[in-house]
């Protein structure tokens, strides 16, 4: 059996590996968070965050393919692949404040899980994280090695809070990036077995790690710039008594129009 392991339960990655484990009963899936709160939260009848159709995904996975836990490293250990889906807050001091990504919580994730596998691992980036992070993270797992393999694949999420649920069910598209060797094919080519049990192929793209670490930020600054227009013509609809009605989308479901990060 394909183990997972998801490190962050946070609004990423509670939801993603719940649809995961819905829609692949073969995997096991384990959520792992260092928030004791948050852990109990999951294993409970009040969820950490509320998103239509979360509920019912939980309880039909959990305690069969789909665990919530803070034993953090035993799980580590024995995964097969490792999504990193921890916080990376804007820094507020130093160099970058209030621009660039800290790093802090994945490093410390990276470092751990340099610690603890004794078997190969695909680590995959679920997080969003500056182009070369992957790189960076490397470098980590491989000084302290003791003979493990990795592979590291970027996998961005692009579902919006609100509509997470839907958007896993039905993504416009799934993004993986991996290394151009034939080891890093071999690993692309395993998670895209993964979304492949619920997504059509046509929508699951592939491309190298820089392209899907660079998409996610680029998709981002669109979306900053639509809301930052819109905001203008708001502006001017308040100044000269315009209005502007919300049509309905011609396209059908609107996607990316609600917050992501
Ligand atoms: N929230 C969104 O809508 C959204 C959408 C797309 C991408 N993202 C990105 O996904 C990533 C995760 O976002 P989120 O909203 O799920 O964050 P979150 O703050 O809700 O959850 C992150 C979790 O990671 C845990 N964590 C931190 N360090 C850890 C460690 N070393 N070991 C174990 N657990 C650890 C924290 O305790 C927390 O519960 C961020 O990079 C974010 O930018 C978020």
């Amino acid at each position: 059996m394909v183990k997972i392991c998801c490190i962050g339960a946070g609004y990423v990655g509670g939801p993603t590996m719940a649809v995961i484990a819905l829609k692949c009963p073969s995997i096991e899936v384990v959520v792992v968070d260092i928030s004791a709160s948050r852990i109990a939260a999951w294993n409970s009848d009040q969820l950490p965050i509320y998103e239509p159709g979360l509920d019912d995904v939980v309880k039909l996975c959990r305690g069969k393919n789909l665990f919530f836990s803070t034993n953090v490293e035993a799980h580590v250990a024995e995964a097969d692949i490792i999504f990193v889906s921890v916080n990376t807050p804007t820094k507020t001091r130093g160099l970058g404040a209030g621009k660039a990504a800290d790093l802090t919580y994945w490093e410390s994730a990276a470092r751990m899980i340099a610690d603890v596998s004794r078997s190969d691992k695909i680590v995959v980036e679920k997080s969003t994280v500056p182009v070369k992070t992957a790189e960076a993270i490397e470098k980590i797992l491989t000084h302290n090695s003791k003979g493990v393999n990795y592979q590291i694949l970027s996998n961005p999420e692009f579902l919006a809070e609100g509509t997470a649920i839907q958007d896993l069910f039905r993504p416009d598209r799934v993004l993986i990036g991996g290394r151009e060797t034939p080891e890093g094919r071999r690993a692309v080519q395993t998670l895209k077995d993964v979304y492949a049990h619920w997504v059509p192929e046509d929508r699951i793209l592939t491309t190298n790690l820089w392209s899907a670490e660079l998409s996610k930020l680029a998709a981002n600054a669109f979306l900053a710039q639509r809301i930052s227009s819109v905001n203008a013509i708001s502006a001017l609809c308040e100044a000269t008594g315009a209005n502007v009605p919300r049509w309905p989308s011609p396209w059908g479901r609107t996607r990316g129009s609600g917050p992501s990060s």
